[in-house]
């Protein structure tokens, strides 16, 4: 079998023929696979796609090694590196590719109209790549916004409805296994609290929590008496707090969703739980790997939220509020994308619940030990 770099033909190596550029070079033919027929804003307009295409490649290949490596780590283990590694490289190609919608927007919406109408029905909206990266990732089809009775499925469809390479694509992917979420998850849920791993752990720390939580909620009260509240004012902090209060028990505690089973709630109990002990000691020696996994998740997810909003702006700029050629609303479309395609919500939702350094509950002294 060939090793990977081990040429395959006695052929001498160059770089026109490693690179295979001439048939790079023959791929901007626009509609009438003419490239003397494509304009210069047309031949931007063809070239930024297909280079995002291969960044996309790109994630794709680094988001599919960190999930596989999550999926046979440990807690604490240092093959954790590599994933950290994988989703860096993944969100330094987003930020490089944020970039690009600069480059679209030195054409005007004048130049970008010659050629628009006959692109319909073609959109961003059948990249399967861009499918694959948020299917790779965990966005489930529940959550995504629909566009009528169209699903993202059916955008991948030729238009006699028979499967195109791209719907085999995402068929493809959606076969390869679980999403880094549900890895991501499976692993938080598996991360022993200084030291111990029963569920009986996870309960004394989430108990534990939320009492510190009341102490710094009613050293707040004491203050702004202190500061000299109305009484107006203080009442109305107080229920405020309370009402914060209880919504982050039941938060804690996985009693925010009466669907959920006794496992799910298990699961999502020690997945917060998780995510509040990673967050709130973050000097201790073996919390360094679940840090930096979690940071860089962070990292990854807020670089996507941030490539949606640039699309968005660009696409507003150059066509203003009409329809998109795939058929959505197009920015009202693409605005409610990047407000609400949040694939790990769990990591977000946890930093409103977190205490100042000083605050946080001390560990058991039991379990420390161990
Ligand atoms: C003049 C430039 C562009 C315009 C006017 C534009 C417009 C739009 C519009 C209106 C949509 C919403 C779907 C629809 O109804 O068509 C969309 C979706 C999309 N576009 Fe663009 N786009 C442009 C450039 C790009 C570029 C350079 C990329 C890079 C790959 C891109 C990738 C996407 C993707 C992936 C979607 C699907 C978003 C989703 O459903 O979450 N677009 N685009």
């Amino acid at each position: 079998m060939q090793e990977p770099g081990e040429r395959s033909s006695t052929m001498e190596t160059n770089y026109w023929r490693y690179l295979k550029t001439e048939e790079l070079l023959a791929l901007q033919t626009g509609l009438n696979e003419d490239e003397s027929g494509v304009g210069n804003d047309e031949m931007l307009f063809i070239v930024v796609h297909q280079i995002y295409e291969l960044w996309f490649k790109l994630i794709l290949r680094e988001l599919t090694l960190a999930r596989n490596a999550l999926n046979t780590a440990l807690p604490h283990d240092h093959r954790v590196a590599p994933v950290v590694r994988s989703i860096r490289r993944a969100i330094v190609v987003f930020e490089q590719a944020n970039q690009h919608f600069r480059l679209i927007e030195t054409m005007t919406t004048r130049d970008f109209l010659d050629f628009r109408d006959a692109l319909v029905p073609a959109s961003g909206f059948q990249s399967a790549q861009m499918r694959e990266i948020e299917i790779l990732l965990g966005l489930e089809d529940h959550e995504r916004i629909s566009l009528g009775k169209r699903c993202f499925r059916d955008a991948l469809k030729e238009a006699d409805g028979t499967p195109s390479s791209a719907d085999r694509r995402v068929q493809a992917r959606i076969a390869q296994g679980p999403s880094f979420k549900h890895c991501l998850y499976e692993w938080l849920s598996r991360l022993p609290i200084a030291g111990a791993s029963e569920a009986a752990s996870v309960d004394g720390f989430i108990g534990d929590y939320l009492r510190a939580i009341r102490d710094e909620n009613r050293k707040r009260l004491r203050t702004f008496v202190e500061r000299g509240a109305s009484p107006d004012g203080v009442e109305s902090l107080r229920a405020r707090l309370r009402a914060d209060e209880s919504d982050t028990e039941a938060y804690l505690r996985a009693e925010d969703d009466p669907e959920a089973d006794a496992a799910t709630r298990a699961q999502r109990r020690a997945i917060r739980a998780a995510l509040l002990y990673v967050e709130s000691y973050r000097e201790r020696a073996e919390l360094g790997w679940p840090r930096e996994l979690v940071e860089a998740v962070l990292d990854f997810e807020q670089a996507f939220v941030i490539w949606r909003q640039r699309h968005a702006r660009m696409v507003e700029r150059i066509i203003g509020r009409r329809v998109g050629t795939g058929g959505s609303s197009g920015v009202d479309y693409l605005d409610a994308t990047a407000l609400r395609y949040r694939v790990f919500s769990e990591l977000w939702a946890i930093r409103s619940l977190l205490l100042r350094k000083a605050a946080v509950p001390a560990l058991d002294p039991v379990l420390e030990d161990r």
